[in-house]
């Protein structure tokens, strides 16, 4: 029965453990996606995780729902990203880069004014926060993609890819979940399109399939790309009617690539993460027939879990062979060495929220180490 402390062999690339920190927006960057210095000493703070997920980053500035959040679309970007995972690196750590396209979701306030684009004509009905504003509808006008565009959307995921490359980055994952551009094109609601990429569930997986591969071609080898997907979860909006049908072919083509690895995330974690009293992020028998037995089944690739995990659940699903890899999100952020103190049973920080996004190193890079904790009070109790 393997441990969740026990190395894991991604292909060829060793990981010490199998705790994963999760990907998390915290709009640290400049107001044009240029990540911060801030943003290194956070990921190297964390480099003992199995490995790192970074924050979505958009591979196109119309791809940037939210505010001061990174890109990877200019050699300025880049930069920035290769002082990030040099830091990662030097700690000995493993870093994939989140790509997030987030399509219709979004506001104009947010992105420099740069208008959304979408699989169709239909605009999500959820809220977004906005700078200055809060909360805040989403934008109605979107520029739908012409067959061209679409094809020009996929080449630019392809560049960004080649960027997140040169810039040191282990691999990248797709954000392929939460209602972002590539579930909305799966989405037989968002995406009412009659071209190649709509129509029936297979022509609805084309996006996703042509975005994964043009980043393969862009690595050069389809072990370092990975995929996030959320079925039928309605967040941000999205609404999925054939979501078995959809997703067996998804899956199937997923075994096909060859990818590092499939990732979930739980309708659950979402809910508490929204802040929105929305009752219908989910399709509960769906859900509970998806993640655990469907993709397992389906899927013969490494399958990473997300969605309110603690030690003892992770370990649990990892002894029933649910998940091969565990992402924790929130305990990350208030935890930089997450893996050590759950291998010696030492307490968690528990995290302040109000300090999810925005800001600066307050509430992001200032959460000690257990080793400093103690050293700071040696009267703590040890567990
Ligand atoms: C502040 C915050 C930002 C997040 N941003 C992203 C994101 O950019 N991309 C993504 O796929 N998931 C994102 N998530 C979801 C997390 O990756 C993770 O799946 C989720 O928090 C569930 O794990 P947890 O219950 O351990 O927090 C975010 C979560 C948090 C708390």
């Amino acid at each position: 029965m393997p441990s969740i402390f026990d190395p894991y062999q991604l292909h060829d690339l060793t990981l010490p453990n199998r705790i994963v920190m999760g990907p998390m927006t915290r709009a640290k960057a400049t107001p044009e996606g240029v990540p911060t210095p801030i943003m290194a000493t956070h990921y190297a703070q964390r480099a003992s995780a199995g490995l790192i997920i970074t924050e979505g980053t958009w591979p196109e500035r119309r791809g940037q729902g939210y505010f001061d959040i990174p890109g990877i679309e200019t050699q300025e970007q880049q930069d920035a990203w290769a002082s990030i995972t040099r830091a990662v690196h030097d700690k000995g750590g493993r870093i994939f880069l989140q790509m997030e396209h987030t399509g219709r979701v979004g506001h104009e306030v947010n992105n420099g004014g740069t208008t959304l684009c979408a699989a169709s004509d239909v605009p999500a009905d959820f809220k977004i926060f906005a700078r200055d504003d809060g909360l805040v509808q989403m934008t109605t006008e979107l520029h739908v993609l012409s067959t061209d565009e679409v094809w020009e959307v996929i080449d630019k995921y392809g560049k960004a890819a080649a960027r997140a490359k040169a810039a040191g980055f282990d691999g990248i994952e797709l954000h392929g979940a939460s209602g972002y551009l590539p579930h909305q094109f799966l989405s037989d609601d968002a995406n009412r399109r009659t071209d190649e990429f709509g129509g029936t569930p297979e022509k609805r997986t084309r996006f996703m399939i042509e975005v994964l591969t043009r980043l393969i071609e862009a690595w050069g080898d389809s072990h370092r790309i990975g995929v996030k997907i959320s079925p039928a979860i309605r967040y941000n909006g999205i609404v999925e009617n054939e979501v078995e049908e959809t997703y067996s072919i998804l899956l199937d083509k997923f075994n096909e690539l060859d990818l590092a690895y499939v990732a979930f995330q739980t309708p659950e974690s979402l809910r508490s993460l929204s802040g929105l009293s929305n009752d219908d992020l989910a399709d509960g028998e769906i859900w509970h027939r998806f993640p655990y037995e469907f993709i397992r089944e389906r899927y013969r690739g490494t399958v990473i879990a997300s969605g309110d995990l603690t030690k003892e659940l992770a370990q649990n699903a990892a002894d029933a062979d649910k998940a091969d890899l565990f992402v924790f999100g929130r305990a990350y952020m208030s935890n930089p060495d997450l893996v050590e103190r759950m291998r010696n049973d030492w307490p968690l920080t528990p995290v302040d929220m109000r300090r999810g996004y925005g800001g600066g190193e307050e509430g992001y890079n200032d959460y000690p180490t257990w080793e400093d904790q103690r050293a700071a009070d040696p009267s703590r109790p040890i567990g």
